[in-house]
């Protein structure tokens, strides 16, 4: 009897600057757990939704862009916090419509409560939904959708 493997959904978590300062960074906005402690949580989900996730932060749109693309030969499903390059990256939008990966863009902090320029994000128009005001919370609700979403496909 041959055994058949079942490919588990892949899915990557992209963080984009100063993401990396979570839990001392303006926590009334943004909460007092660590990128790590979000990171480990969504490793956590992953395991008991039976897909996997990989994390990933950085601080330079170049790097964000390249991991865009690896995702986009490698991974089935991006899930974004792109920070204040939402409001301003028109390259970080083109990496994702490029590799057409289906992507969930997520906030902690309700963007519309806050400054007129946080306002308009260039992902959420070619992003399948944005989850944003949740805290940590906002990236397990987007790993439930993204997962959903797959799974419908
Ligand atoms: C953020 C909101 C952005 O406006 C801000 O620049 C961030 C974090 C959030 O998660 O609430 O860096 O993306």
């Amino acid at each position: 009897m041959g055994s058949k493997t079942i490919d588990l959904l892949n899915i990557l978590v992209l963080n984009g600057p100063n993401l990396n300062l979570l839990g001392q960074r303006e926590p009334s906005f943004y909460g007092l757990a660590t990128l790590a402690e979000i990171d480990a949580m969504l490793v956590r989900e992953a395991e008991a939704l039976g897909v996997k996730v990989e994390c990933y932060q950085s601080n330079h749109e170049g790097a964000l862009i390249d991991a865009i693309h690896r995702a986009g030969e490698e991974k089935q499903g991006l899930i974004i916090n792109a920070g204040a390059y939402t409001h301003t990256s028109v390259a970080l939008r083109d990496a994702i419509a490029g590799v057409k990966l289906p992507t969930v863009e997520v906030h902690l902090s309700n963007i519309y409560q806050r400054e007129e320029f946080r306002h308009h994000s260039y992902i959420a128009p070619i992003a399948i939904g944005q989850i944003s005001g949740f805290g940590a919370n906002s990236y397990r609700l987007g790993l439930l959708a993204i997962v959903e979403y797959l799974q419908q496909k």
